[in-house]
């Protein structure tokens, strides 16, 4: 029912009007990016691709590394502020299902916050995989179904369903990842609500945002999964 009633323009958009009315304010501060380029451990001259990049904020997070950064998101108002945020990237309009990149391109894709807003999940994989070297290292953020957040959000009825919101238990994404050829390496929970939560307890003083803490809730029970995954 969902998938029927939003097409690639109204999610589009969508996107373009939330971005125009909320600007920087709709996403995540950089600081909250921070954990990825550690995580992933990118290093000089690397080449790394977000896919649905929203502002750039991943981007920026990367730019201390000196990797070579590029970005895709199918916003063009999301697109235009991305540049002006980082311009030293590459950044494009362009769709996940049709990536316009060779095969074996990159040395990290991520993509955050942004597959389960996609129409063919199976397409976007595909293309991710394709455009990632051998060895490549893939980082996807995904909502976790059996979160608070969403559980609360599907009981007071407020899905959004323009912006094409989903979401699914770790076992199912894990199903999906391995039906699409790829290999989990690590899973950690969202770090961002841990960081706000311990900038609470420690009055502001003790937030490291590129060291992975633990959740104080069981992994079942999280808003979002950080997976990194290789191809298999
Ligand atoms: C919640 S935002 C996350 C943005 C960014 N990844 C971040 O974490 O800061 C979701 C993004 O997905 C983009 N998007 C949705 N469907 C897309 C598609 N098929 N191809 C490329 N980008 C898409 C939207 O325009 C939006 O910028």
């Amino acid at each position: 029912m969902e998938a029927k009633e939003a097409t690639q323009n109204t999610i589009k958009e969508w996107f373009n009007n939330t971005y125009k009315t909320r600007g920087e304010m709709y996403l995540r501060p950089v600081r909250a990016y921070r954990i990825f380029p550690k995580i992933l451990g990118i290093e000089k001259g690397d080449k790394i691709l977000d896919v649905a990049c929203g502002l750039g904020r991943l981007l920026e997070a990367c730019l201390p590394f000196d990797a070579s950064l590029y970005g895709i998101d199918i916003s063009d108002v999301a697109v235009n502020k991305a540049k002006e945020n980082v311009p030293n990237a590459n950044i494009e309009e362009g769709n996940a299902e049709d990536l316009k990149f060779e095969d074996e391109t990159f040395d990290f894709v991520t993509c955050l916050g942004s597959l389960e807003r996609m129409i063919d999940l199976n397409k976007v994989l595909f293309e991710i995989k394709r455009i990632g070297k051998k060895d490549a290292k893939f980082c996807f953020l995904v909502r976790n179904r059996n979160g608070f957040t969403w559980l609360i959000k599907k009981k007071l009825g407020i899905v959004n369903r323009a912006g094409h919101q989903g979401a699914k238990s770790y076992e199912e994404w894990v199903e999906v990842f391995a039906n699409n050829g790829y290999k989990v390496l690590n899973v950690y929970p969202d770090q961002y609500p841990i960081k706000k939560r311990q900038l609470i307890t420690t009055l502001g003083m003790g937030v490291d945002y590129e060291k992975i803490s633990k959740a104080i809730i069981p992994m079942e029970y999280v808003h979002e999964y950080i997976f990194i995954l290789s191809k298999a």
